[in-house]
């Protein structure tokens, strides 16, 4: 079968497995050019397949050379559907830890119920050592059942102010267009938070610790992302800011928790805007990141998922340049936001139009970007040639 893409607005209907195995390898080429660094000897991973999740892991395992258990949701071959981008990515990377004798055990299923929850700590007392010293909780999910009432709430990605009308780009029909965002009800602002807010990353470390598998020193952090004050209204004014607040004030109370017993820390990290799965799908989200493409690769500041998670854990969790703001927040964002970058932004901003949006801003940048998510535009990949999936279809996370 020859796999081509076929795009949805900024939805990938197909993807490539053998352009995820190349997606994955670039990711450990760049950590492995880079210096070895001290850190985590056991990780586990929520949200390991894909975007900044799975880029945590790949810098932890080939940078610091940690053992990683891995929890995803993803899809497998099914007759001629070729399975999920995340499926793949897993595959990759477990195919390159084990070449170098890297331990990495994945969980594939639903990271919100208690099932996985018991089956993750009984593996790490089993098989993994009776301990973790760090926990990424990577997360970005439409919908989560709650495993104590049983209820499945459905995050929606509305402004909670006013009806919210701007101009983003459509991946599929290459064009930009105005879009709006409609304003939430409290039943949804009250879901989203459900979904992307702190309550499952409490849960989880609650889990952890009841099972015993924490160790002393032990480190969370979850990420999340603030952005400019032009994505304010989509954003940080939206149901997902409210759902990121959440979460925010959870890291205060896991910290005070940990430091207490495990002389432990927890900390929301603030990440650049980049394209992944889940931000293809925001609103206004895309041309803003490829603008901020545009500036900070003309400034040389830009950085990729995987540049990205490496200074943070090489600088900041794991080295002696943190950044962290009034608010206890981790900020590798913090090239995004310096004033010289997001004023340029800005400037573009109000500059651009359809017509020019292709020329003014880093499209080309973002668009393949885009695409490589999904193991396409890889120059060095034959996307004519027959993919086999039967064969591929025996292949497991
Ligand atoms: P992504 O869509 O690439 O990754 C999401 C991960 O969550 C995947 O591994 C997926 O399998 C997993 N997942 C989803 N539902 C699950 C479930 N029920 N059970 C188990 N696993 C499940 O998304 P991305 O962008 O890497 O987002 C991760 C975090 O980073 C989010 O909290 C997001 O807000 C944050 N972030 C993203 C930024 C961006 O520009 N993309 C910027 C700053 C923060
Ligand atoms: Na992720």
């Amino acid at each position: 079968m020859v796999i081509k893409p076929r795009l949805k607005g900024g939805l990938a209907l197909t993807n490539h497995p053998i352009g995820a195995k190349e997606f994955v390898k670039r990711q450990i080429d760049y950590v492995k050019s880079q210096d070895k660094y001290e850190g985590p000897k056991k990780v586990l991973i929520i949200g390991s397949s894909s975007g900044y999740g799975l880029a945590t892991r790949i810098s932890l395992a080939f940078g610091a050379g940690a053992e990683t258990i891995g929890v995803a949701f993803e899809k497998g071959v099914e007759g001629k559907r070729v399975g999920s981008a995340g499926w793949w990515n897993t595959i990759a990377f477990n195919e390159a830890a084990e070449k170098e004798g890297l331990v990495s055990k994945n969980f594939i299923g639903d990271a919100f119920s208690m099932e996985m929850k018991d089956d993750v700590i009984k593996f790490i007392k089993e098989e993994f050592g009776g301990k973790i010293d760090l926990l990424i909780y990577s997360l970005a999910s439409a919908v989560r059942t709650d495993p104590i009432d049983g209820v499945t709430y459905r995050s929606a990605l509305k402004s909670t102010t006013k009806d919210i009308t701007g101009p983003t780009i459509n991946f599929e029909k290459e064009v930009m267009e105005e879009t709006t965002m409609g304003v939430a009800t409290p039943d949804e602002i009250k879901s989203t938070v459900k979904v992307m807010g702190g309550e499952d990353w409490k849960l989880w470390i609650e889990a952890l610790d009841k099972g015993g598998v924490l160790s002393e020193g032990f480190k969370t952090v979850a990420y999340s992302y603030l952005g400019p004050k032009v994505t304010y209204g989509i954003y940080k004014e939206g149901t997902i800011g409210a759902a990121k607040r959440d979460l925010e004030h959870t890291s205060d109370v896991l910290n005070d928790f940990l430091k207490e017993k495990y002389n432990g820390e927890a900390y929301v990290s603030l990440s650049k805007a980049l394209m992944t799965k889940a931000s293809a799908v925001i609103p206004i989200f895309p041309l803003y990141a490829a603008l901020l493409y545009k500036v900070m690769k003309e400034k040389g500041i830009h950085e990729g998922t995987i540049e990205q998670k490496h200074r943070l854990l090489t600088q900041m969790v794991y080295g002696n340049n943190p950044v962290i703001d009034e608010e206890r927040r981790l900020r590798p964002d913090n090239w995004e936001m310096r004033e010289d970058v997001q004023a340029e932004v800005e400037a573009l901003w109000d500059k651009v139009t359809p017509d020019n949006f292709k020329e003014i801003s880093d499209y080309a940048g973002a668009r393949e970007e885009f695409m490589q998510l999904n193991g396409f535009d890889f120059d060095n990949v034959d996307y004519d040639a027959d993919v086999d999936l039967d064969e591929l279809a025996k292949l497991k996370p």
